[in-house]
């Protein structure tokens, strides 16, 4: 069966879109769906292309049990697009960014949290220091994805 390939997106490619890469991979092996997904996660900038996972982005995680490590920034690039089913950003500049990058021909470029009832951007980390909220708000964005692909039929 054809994969759902699914691409988390940021800034950097340093802390939230890894974050919503691992807290996604760990939520659908745990609902035994892992076989059904190909996740990955990119920047729309190339400042931290080749670095790993900022420390307390790896450290916020590694509180929930789950490794991001081997995990190295990427640049989103034009032949991502159609790579991926389902594109997700964290916020709306990163939307513009990807749509830049790559037009949104076919509508699969999201917010993560546009599935969430409050639908809003994640808020940077690398400049509110807050980690613990990132992780909040990037994991209730992956539920709600997840819920809403049930809901779509998209996984029984
Ligand atoms: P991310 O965070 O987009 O969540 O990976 C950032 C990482 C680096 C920078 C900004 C945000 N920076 O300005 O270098």
């Amino acid at each position: 069966m054809k994969k759902i390939r699914v691409l988390f997106v940021c800034l950097g490619n340093i802390c939230r879109s890894p974050m919503g890469e691992f807290i996604f991979k760990d939520m659908v092996k745990r609902c035994g769906y892992e076989n059904l997904f190909e996740i990955a996660s990119a920047g729309t900038s190339s400042e931290e292309a080749g670095n790993p996972v900022y420390p307390p982005a790896r450290a916020e995680l590694a509180k929930h049990g789950i490794s991001c490590l081997g995990k190295y920034a990427v640049k989103y690039l034009p032949t991502d697009y159609n790579k991926y089913d389902y594109i997700l950003a964290m916020e709306e500049r990163h939307v513009r960014s990807v749509c830049r990058i790559s037009p949104d021909t076919e509508k699969k470029v999201f917010r993560l949290r546009d599935f969430c009832k409050q639908p809003s951007d994640i808020a940077d980390p690398w400049y509110t220091g807050d980690f613990k909220t990132a992780y909040a708000e990037i994991e209730e964005g992956c539920s709600d994805f997840l819920r809403w692909l049930k809901m779509k039929g998209v996984i029984e």
